[in-house]
């Protein structure tokens, strides 16, 4: 079984891009401990039906999104989201900032039932294609807040986030999702930049303990990564995404915010790169706090 999903692994990492070839040849003695995948096929019936209905969902013609239209169309997602996508609550994610065609992708998740969360469930319902377009354009144009790392996380955090851990086979974070968080919208890759660490600590934990959002090839990558992050890796880079700035050093924020403490906050983490005994004291000290 394990070594069945290290192939899999392995050959999710090939499809994903040079940056990853280190992961492929790493040793496989931590994922032995990752919970069994058998979660993924629970239900073969109506995840085969859900797989259908997502591609019919992605086959239907649309333009590109409308933040205008949108504006209107995302009134509804306010409440829990926030207005802007900045969101206060941390069990609900932060939109502001994200790439139209990753949210479009996870209202289509939700619509076909690949991604199953009954709140969003309800919430995608009445919307078609179009509208998902024209509220991921919305949410796309307006700018993600950051919040603050606990310093005590970010170290550890901050090291898995660009340095990954080759002896256990996890790639670096910003491969994919970018020095600052910002992700990559071409390849579909999320912003992660000011994210609520509980959100993300909880969408990791999931993934980590057999969660899969599909079938496709690109909802098996985060699994494959999750599977080998334990409580205490999830915990730190939860923390150092939400702290993370999407302005790239020198470069001006625009807008009201550019709040000082926060990108104070995620400094010490950047600057750090070679904080062995810190980054191993935060690993081993923090477990189990949530
Ligand atoms: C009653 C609260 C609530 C409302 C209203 C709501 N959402 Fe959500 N939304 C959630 C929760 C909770 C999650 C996290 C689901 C999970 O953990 O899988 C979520 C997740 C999402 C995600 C996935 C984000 C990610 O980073 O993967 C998107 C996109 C989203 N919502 C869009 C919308 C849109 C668009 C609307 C309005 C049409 C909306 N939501 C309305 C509660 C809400
Ligand atoms: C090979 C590229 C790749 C690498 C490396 C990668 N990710 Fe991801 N990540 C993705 C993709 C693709 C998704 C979207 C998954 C989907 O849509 O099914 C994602 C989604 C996420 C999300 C969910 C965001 C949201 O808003 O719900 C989190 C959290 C995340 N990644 C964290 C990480 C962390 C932490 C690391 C490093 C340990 C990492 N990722 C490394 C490709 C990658």
């Amino acid at each position: 079984m394990s070594f069945r999903q290290l192939l899999a692994s392995a050959a999710v990492f090939a499809f994903a891009g040079v940056a990853l070839a280190q992961t492929a040849k790493a040793p496989a003695s931590q994922s032995t401990a990752a919970a069994p995948a058998a979660a993924t096929s629970a239900s073969a019936a109506p995840a085969a039906d859900a797989e259908k209905q997502l591609l019919a969902l992605q086959a239907t013609p649309v333009k590109p999104g409308d933040a205008a239209a949108g504006q209107g169309k995302a009134a509804a997602c306010g409440a829990c989201h926030g207005m802007d996508g900045n969101s206060t609550d941390p069990q609900y994610p932060k939109l502001a900032g994200e790439n139209e065609q990753y949210i479009v992708r996870q209202l289509m998740n939700f619509k076909s039932g690949v991604r199953v969360n009954s709140i969003m469930q309800g919430m995608v319902a009445p919307l078609s294609p179009q509208d998902m377009h024209d509220i991921g354009a919305y949410f796309a144009s307006k700018r993600s807040l950051p919040g603050v790392s606990d310093q005590t996380l970010a170290v550890a955090g901050g090291k898995l986030y660009r340095e990954g851990d080759a002896a256990r086979g996890i790639p670096a974070c910003m491969a994919c999702h970018g020095p600052d968080g910002r992700g990559n919208p071409g390849a579909m890759y999320p912003q992660l930049a000011g994210e609520h660490a509980d959100y993300v600590q909880k969408t990791l934990q999931a993934w980590h303990d057999g969660t899969v959002w599909g079938d496709e090839p690109h909802a098996q990558i985060m699994p494959a990564i999750a599977q080998r992050l334990d409580k205490s890796d999830i915990e730190a880079v939860a923390s150092y995404v939400e702290g993370l700035h999407t302005a790239q050093p020198g470069e001006s924020v625009s807008g009201p915010e550019a709040p000082a403490p926060a990108a104070s906050a995620a400094k010490p983490a950047a600057a750090g790169t070679a904080p062995a005994p810190a980054a191993s004291a935060a690993t081993a000290g923090s477990n189990g706090k949530h």
